[in-house]
């Protein structure tokens, strides 16, 4: 157990009550605001968490700080111990925590909105201009060492300006991907379960119908969250509905996607190429999409910076001193 108690004096130890155990190592300035007020039962980045390792990593800790790469089913949940009363996800998607579970053991769960929408909206920007200007292809050609020069027709791309861009799901990250991709001359179109309000719609036009907005999307980028209903939203049949040569971008969830039906339009060219940065079964991504020049792929690098990792770090550890001083945190899904 890797337990840090760094040369701490006995009275700040006496000080210490609550152990906080985090799955993964956190940004240094959240492990160091963490040492100086709890003990800290580190985490570590190459385990993987079956229910009886987190069991063990639990024990005796009064809050966990997880990510989406653990699986919290009932399960685990019903193994953690009895001492556990806050689980902070370092994340905004929730769904790798079986929520009933965790309302039956009682246990508060909160999570990290707000931070990362610069972030992930950027980096959805980067999968955009990637899949739309042909990088992957790119980067082969270059690393080959075999390019020859500027040709007149070489790996010719998409220009976004003046494309329209369907975004599924206009919270906050959908409206921040909006606004970027306004200035980029998209013309920007979306869907959600309402229509948002105008003053906060970053000048997209709502569609009521998601068919009819993946219908007109020559871009669509998806970035609503993964539940029982979203889940697999991009089937083969809406893919067949997207315009001959479209672009599709997912920096929300893998499952929103229907992998088989992806790869299939991906390889007869029906949609030109792909942005991809999550997958449905995370580490593990079809191999499939490994041996494709049109798809571009980042290892979940949404909110991988420095400023928004740190601040993800920052909220979670909000929620805990919140809980363990008995108050209300600020981030409370359950
Ligand atoms: C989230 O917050 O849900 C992201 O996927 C982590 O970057």
């Amino acid at each position: 157990m890797n337990i840090e108690n760094p040369h701490a004096s006995s009275l700040e130890v006496r000080e210490k009550h609550f152990l906080v155990a985090a799955t993964r190592r956190l940004p240094s300035a959240c492990e160091e605001r963490l040492i100086a007020k709890y003990f800290l039962r580190k985490g570590d980045d190459n385990a993987t968490y079956s229910s009886s390792i987190f069991k063990a990593h639990a024990e005796g800790a009064s809050a966990l700080i997880v990510t989406p790469a653990e699986r919290l089913d009932a399960n685990t949940i019903n193994s953690l111990p009895q001492t556990v009363k806050i689980i902070a996800t370092f994340s905004v998607g929730h769904e790798h925590i079986d929520l009933d579970a965790a309302s039956a053991r009682g246990l508060i769960i909160t999570n990290t909105p707000g931070v990362l929408t610069a972030a992930t909206a950027d980096l959805t920007l980067l999968l955009i201009l990637a899949a739309a200007r042909r990088a992957r292809e790119g980067q082969k050609l270059i690393h080959s060492g075999n390019w020859s020069g500027i040709r007149p027709t070489q790996l010719l791309g998409t220009q976004v300006k003046g494309k329209r861009l369907g975004i599924i799901g206009m919270g906050r990250i959908g409206r921040a991907v909006a606004n970027r991709s306004r200035s980029f001359g998209m013309k920007v179109y979306y869907h959600n379960r309402q229509p948002i309000n105008s003053n906060d719609n970053a000048e997209a036009i709502y569609v009521p119908s998601l068919n009819d907005l993946i219908s007109q999307s020559e871009i669509l980028s998806l970035h609503c969250p993964l539940t029982p209903e979203t889940k697999n939203i991009l089937n083969a049949q809406r893919i067949a509905n997207l315009p001959e040569g479209a672009i599709v971008v997912n920096t929300a969830r893998g499952p929103l996607i229907d992998d088989n039906a992806l790869i299939e339009a991906l390889l007869s060219r029906k949609i030109a190429s792909a942005g991809l940065d999550v997958y449905a079964s995370e580490p593990n991504i079809d191999k499939r999409y490994l041996t494709m020049e049109n798809v571009f792929l980042l290892p979940h690098l949404g909110s991988a910076t420095k400023d928004t990792r740190a601040a993800m770090g920052m909220l979670a550890i909000d929620s805990i001193e919140a809980v363990l001083n008995g108050h209300e945190p600020p981030h409370q899904i359950l």
